[in-house]
């Protein structure tokens, strides 16, 4: 048996027809409890053994590290020990590429995440996720680590959105999905120990020496 059997979650199909819809969408309960606690726990326990550093913006030699703007810390995935729990987390969203590809043909070719932790008086101002100079980040995906999230402990997520303002409680087991280019976002700052996977889908580069 394997430590978390594949359970593909049904709600994919929606994702899709939210993001040709709207460009964004919220979804609760995608991942199983005892998921979303082992993925927990490996960020937690890398923030207290200093294993994540501080995230930049930008990218490159203009990657910059500015609390005030963006104050989480961060560790991508394919650098971490491998654990049972990554590779399900891994292998469920390979089932959200292809669920996209398949409705949306956007030709998502590959998947970047990484864990991130916000710290209490942690949070990151409004952005976009797409780099001006990096064409390839096609979706955005947010998946929540926190059990027991309470009104007050802040660190929503906030989309700015034609029709207004969406704030998103990162509660364990919720994972927001939206266009990379499309959507303004930002997180409010965090009362106690935000933990979630960011992530992006990314179609292949049409010169590959963009990659
Ligand atoms: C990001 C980001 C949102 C969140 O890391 O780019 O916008 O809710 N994260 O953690
Ligand atoms: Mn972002």
């Amino acid at each position: 048996m394997p430590e978390f059997p594949l359970a593909v979650p049904t709600c994919f199909e929606q994702v899709a027809d939210d993001l040709a819809a709207k460009g964004w969408s919220v979804q609760h309960d995608v991942f199983s409890e005892e998921l979303v606690a082992a993925l927990g726990q490996a960020c937690r326990q890398m923030w207290h053994n200093d294993a994540l550093t501080p995230a930049g913006i930008g990218q490159g030699s203009d990657l910059a590290v500015v609390p005030e703007i963006r104050g989480d810390y961060t560790r991508w995935l394919d650098e971490c020990s491998p654990r049972a729990c990554q590779s399900e987390y891994l292998q469920i969203l390979e089932q959200l590429r292809e669920t996209l590809n398949r409705s949306l043909f956007l030709g998502l070719d590959s998947f970047e995440t990484h864990f991130a932790l916000y710290p209490p008086g942690a949070g990151y101002s409004k952005h976009l996720d797409r780099f001006q100079n990096n064409p390839l980040r096609m979706v955005s995906v947010v998946a929540y680590l926190n059990q027991n999230w309470q009104p007050g402990d802040g660190g929503e997520l906030r989309l700015h959105l034609k029709e207004g303002l969406v704030d998103v409680v990162p509660t364990g087991g919720t994972l927001v999905v939206f266009l990379s280019d499309r959507i303004l976002h930002e997180v409010l700052e965090a009362h106690k120990e935000r933990a979630s996977l960011v992530g992006w889908f990314r179609r292949r580069p049409l010169n590959p020496l963009l990659r």
